[in-house]
């Protein structure tokens, strides 16, 4: 028997493992925490730290698996389950559903326009059900088929999330700066697409990404490299990335000069923080005009900042 709620739930959200608290002190209206999913008395908000929010979630009765089922079919067509209790029996109601598979993505992908639903057992015969979730992911999570030969690292798997959700990708002929680009995963993504890539780091890049044609490399501190360089020789810069272990203040102040210069068209840039989040400085990022802040899957305790120039449909 699950008791009565006292307050209805408006909202739920999801996080990545080992972030439920970033999440929470974003939240209004916590009803209660089961495991990495909070419920909300509040109407959903965007939320930094979400992995998956679900918006107008309701409450369902059910007498039997059977039935569970058929109320959800009723609802829509493609569910995801996010259990955190009564394994079995939610699996159970799973499987007599169309589950939206957790099938490995081949980047690049579109973005399936179909809505994914999720839902989670309460109680035995209670339901939390949300027909309208935030992320184009079941659960927030894509998983991308591995290539774990060329690049020199997992960090790739960032950058394929973040250019899945925009719906872009940089073009072949574009020029592209990669800033805390080494060993290079990032880089190895970029030059795949046809653009060229300039990756700034004081480190090395790794010589299996640095031998490719559309690859080019400036061991230099990466906040003395401003738009102006570019300007004067009547440059633009199609893409910048940006994946430095930095405060994420100075990270702010730099990015500002370039988005300020308009010689940069898109953005993609990972804030990082040493423990606690300063959420002053996430919410001067997402003031920014045009800009999003986003937990992805594959971020630690860092977020990802998006700044696009596109009408192509984003996942955002
Ligand atoms: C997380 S790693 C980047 C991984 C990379 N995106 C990839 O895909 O392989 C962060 C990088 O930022 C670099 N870094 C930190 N501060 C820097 C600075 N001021 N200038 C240049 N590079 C810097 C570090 O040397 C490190 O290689």
């Amino acid at each position: 028997m699950i008791r009565r709620m006292a307050f209805k739930i408006q909202s739920a959200y999801l996080a990545s493992d080992g972030l439920v608290a970033p999440l929470l002190n974003e939240l209004d209206g916590m009803i209660t925490v089961h495991d990495r999913l909070i419920l909300s008395s509040q109407p959903a908000k965007e939320a930094y730290w979400a992995q998956n929010i679900w918006r107008n979630p309701i409450v369902v009765h059910i007498d039997s698996i059977n039935d569970a089922a058929k109320k959800l079919k009723s609802i829509q067509h493609n569910w995801c389950l996010y259990s955190y209790q009564l394994h079995r029996r939610a699996k159970l109601i799973l499987e007599k559903l169309s589950p939206v598979p957790f099938k490995s993505i081949i980047f690049p992908a579109h973005l399936s326009q179909v809505p994914i639903g999720t839902f989670t057992l309460l109680g035995d015969n209670v339901l939390l059900a949300s027909a309208d979730c935030s992320s184009p992911f079941p659960n927030g999570e894509p998983h991308f088929i591995e290539d774990k030969e060329g690049p020199p690292n997992r960090a790739y798997l960032k950058l394929y999330e973040a250019l899945t959700l925009t719906g872009r990708k940089p073009q072949r002929g574009e020029f592209c700066l990669d800033v805390g680009g080494s060993p290079g995963g990032w880089a190895w993504v970029i030059q795949q697409t046809g653009a060229d890539v300039l990756s700034i780091d004081r480190a090395p890049l790794s010589p299996s990404v640095a031998k490719f044609q559309r690859v080019s490399f400036q061991k230099r501190d990466a906040f003395s490299l401003l738009p102006e360089d570019f300007a004067q020789k009547g440059k633009t810069v199609d893409w910048l990335f940006s994946d430095l272990i930095c405060y994420p203040e100075k990270l702010y102040e730099w990015i500002l000069k370039w988005v300020e210069s308009g010689v940069c068209k898109n953005f993609i840039c990972t804030i990082k923080f040493k423990g606690k989040p300063n959420f002053m400085i996430i919410n001067n990022f997402a003031a920014i005009p045009g800009s999003h802040v986003r937990h992805l899957f594959h971020n630690k305790n860092e977020l990802t900042w998006f700044k696009i120039s596109s009408s192509s449909p984003s996942g955002l």
